[in-house]
């Protein structure tokens, strides 16, 4: 063995996660957890449930490293801590105290200290979100959190006074995301996503909170954190992470995985109400069909985690019209009905997915029909600074009548 890293969900332990010598990962719940949530209980993920015997594979590999950015964003931080590349482990015991959801990794066996907020003027604000895919610290501190994604982003704390950078693994409240600057496939890519945020929220969809804010010339997205609250971490997984899916493979590609119907069950099996998760999980997948999501991936979806290890839909995140806006975006992320690509894909591979769900005919249709419904509803009145939303708004109306009228 290496090291050692203890676990922690909801600051209670949860186990350790030690390093082997061939690198491999092993988790060993802790006595506590097992009393808590009972063996066989997925309080971390759909795809680790607790055991008193060791925890060692694929599975466990992936949840970690899922938990860690992707691309040049890793390889700068891995580069910044002197690691090697693809070291899950020793990435973790930088920036683990401040993940997705409310798992926290620290070396000692103490719970994690609550850490600390460093104010910053709005002047070292604008500087750390101007610079970014370049992450630069306040003077004497270093990055201490994680989020995944390929897009530069900072997460930051937003106070009564303006903004703090957390340290030692503080919490975050917000994540900010910058206007990337390279591989521009679809200019002003920010300004979608806010405007389609907001129209899924505006058309009844939980849907993450958003705003444009300019750092130093340099446009912002800035998406509150769902999984924070008050202060606290609610904890969630993506669909990676709960199918136990390598990040490289986000996109599923064979028609034999059934993704999406393995986690309506799956998921479904552990939610208050299987039969209303389902519809969750429906609504956010319609409402991506409809507006020509091409980048809807395994970890563009999430699941929340209850302190009763109780299952439901994260709100819907990073959505954009991609394929409506650069129509070589097509994949949809996850094949329906066996079909992946946005050019081929229509209501009704959405309802035939749907029906392997364990949802009946009539509560498909009224989902997708009542998604839809709602978006040519609120279409109209959802406007957008910069960007000409009204071609775009009307492809997706027509989408929306298109799907209405199939499901007739
Ligand atoms: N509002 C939110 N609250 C909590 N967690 C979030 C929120 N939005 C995103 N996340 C988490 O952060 C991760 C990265 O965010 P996001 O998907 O917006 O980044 P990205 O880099 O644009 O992703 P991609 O690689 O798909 O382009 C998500 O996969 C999800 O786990
Ligand atoms: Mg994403």
């Amino acid at each position: 063995m290496t090291g050692t890293l203890h676990v922690w969900l909801r600051g209670q332990l949860l186990g350790q996660l030690d390093e082997l010598r061939n690198g491999h990962l092993r988790l060993r719940y802790a006595a506590e957890a097992l009393d808590t949530y009972g063996l066989g209980a997925r309080p971390l993920s759909l795809s680790l449930p607790l055991t008193d015997k060791r925890v060692q594979g694929d599975r466990l590999e992936r949840f970690m490293d899922n938990l860690l950015p992707e691309g040049a964003v890793r390889g700068a931080l891995e580069r910044e801590h002197h690691l090697r590349p693809g070291h899950t482990f020793g990435l973790l015991a930088h920036l683990g105290r401040e993940c997705a959801g409310a798992i926290q990794f620290t070396a000692e066996a103490e719970p994690p200290a609550p850490g600390h907020l460093i104010a910053l003027s709005d002047d070292e604000a604008r500087r750390i979100v101007a610079q970014l895919p370049t992450l630069d610290p306040p003077p004497g501190q270093v990055v201490s959190a994680s989020l995944g994604g390929v897009q530069a982003k900072v997460l930051l704390a937003r106070t009564d006074t303006g903004w703090a950078w957390p340290a030692d693994g503080a919490i975050s409240t917000h994540i900010i995301k910058p206007e990337p600057t390279t591989d521009v496939a679809v200019p002003d890519l920010i300004r979608w996503e806010e405007w389609t945020l907001r129209l899924a929220r505006t058309a009844g969809l939980p849907a993450a909170h958003a705003e444009l804010t300019d750092f130093d010339g340099r446009l912002a997205l800035v998406v509150e954190r769902f999984d924070r609250h008050e202060g606290r971490r609610t904890h969630q997984e993506d669909l990676t992470q709960a199918l136990a899916i390598a990040t490289r493979d986000k996109y599923e590609t064979s028609v034999d995985e059934h993704r999406l119907a393995t986690v309506a069950l799956a998921a479904g099996a552990e939610a208050i109400s299987p039969t209303a998760f389902a519809r969750d999980l429906l609504s956010q997948v319609a409402f991506n069909l409809l507006i020509g999501n091409g980048d809807a991936h395994s970890k563009n979806y999430s699941l929340t985690i209850s302190d009763t290890a109780t299952y439901s839909m994260a709100p819907l995140y990073d959505a954009a019209p991609l394929y409506l806006l650069n129509s070589v975006l097509q994949h949809f992320g996850h094949n329906l009905a066996g079909q992946g690509r946005l050019r081929h894909l229509t209501a009704t591979h959405l309802a035939a997915e749907a029906s392997t769900w364990r949802l009946s005919t009539v509560q498909v249709t009224e989902t997708i029909a009542a998604v839809a419904t709602q978006v040519r509803d609120v279409l109209p009145g959802c406007a957008a600074l910069g960007i000409d939303v009204d071609p775009v708004a009307a492809l997706i109306d027509a989408r929306a009548v298109d799907a209405l009228k199939t499901l007739a």
